[in-house]
Parts: C-alpha cells; structure tokens; sequence
C-alpha cells in the first residue's frame, strides 16, 4: 500500500463558494472522497491536510520524509510567493507532483511563475479537480516502476 499525503494550501477550504466560475461547485470534502476511492483503486492511501498557513504546510512537508511516499500538492497562493515551501521540497526527498485547479499560464502576470514547482516531479493544471486524479496516477504509476526496477523512488 502506498501512503500519499495530500496538501492544500489556503483558500482552497472555501471550494464550492470560491469563484465558482474558476474553480468549480465541489467542496475539498467532495473532491477529497472521490480522490480516495481512486487510491483504493490504486492500491494507494491517502492522508489530507488542508492549511492557510504557510508554517503549517512547511512543518507538514519535513513531517512528511519519514510518513509518505509520495505527495500531491496544490500551494494556492503560495505557489507564488513562498521560497519557505521551495525550499522544504529542496530539503526531502519525497517525491511530488504540484496541481492546480486551474490553468495558471492563462491568468494574470503574478500568476504564472511557480516557485514550487522546480522542486516538483511534475506539474499538473487546467483540468479543475481531476488534475488531482491525473496526478495521483501519475505519482503512483513513479513510485511502482522506481519499485519494480529496484531503485529507490527518491
Ligand atoms: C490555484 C491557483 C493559484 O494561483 C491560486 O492562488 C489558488 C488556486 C489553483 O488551484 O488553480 O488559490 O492554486
């Protein structure tokens, strides 16, 4: 069983009231339970932190090395301004994937630069939330080939 922490940084509690137009009619509680019967699918477990703290999500992140095997992550507003999250990514070796609900690229100017997302596996955006699902299989798909070739995911 593969145990993949999912972290949502601020805002993204208020899902089903935010900006519907942007960001979909579905709560994180919605999106969250489909998501883990995909992992039971998948044979993969997911543990869900949401925070609007950038500290929260930061000690989230170093907790995260001796937990999870791997991480999806979605920074919100962070994304773009926290050198503090890039640099908790640089420190563990946790293999990522950053999502966002909506295409970033297509948004305004302060929108477009990621500081996470160097420190990423991969990056997944523009799909609402199934990008969740398409980086789920994507992460899990990482770990089991790094698992079947006998090298360390990390
Ligand atoms: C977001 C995009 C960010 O620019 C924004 O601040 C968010 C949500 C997304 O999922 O599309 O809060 O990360």
């Amino acid at each position: 069983m593969l145990n993949i922490l999912v972290l949502n940084g601020p805002n993204l509690n208020m899902l089903g009231q935010r900006e519907p137009a942007l960001y979909g009619t579905q709560t994180l509680d919605d999106i969250i339970k489909e998501l883990r019967e995909r992992a039971r699918s998948l044979a993969a477990r997911i543990e869900h932190v949401q925070s609007n703290d950038e500290g929260v999500l930061v000690a989230q992140l170093q907790a995260s090395q001796k937990k999870f095997d791997g991480i999806i992550l979605n920074p919100a507003a962070y994304t773009h301004t926290s050198v503090a999250l890039r640099d908790a990514l640089q420190t563990i070796t946790v293999p990522c994937v950053e999502v966002h609900l909506t295409n970033t690229a297509a948004r305004e100017e302060f929108r477009r630069f990621s500081l996470t997302a160097g420190a990423c596996l991969g990056q997944i955006m523009g799909f609402g939330a199934f990008g969740y699902h398409l980086a789920l299989i994507a992460l899990v798909n990482y770990l089991k080939s790094a698992l079947k070739s006998g090298q360390s995911a990390r």
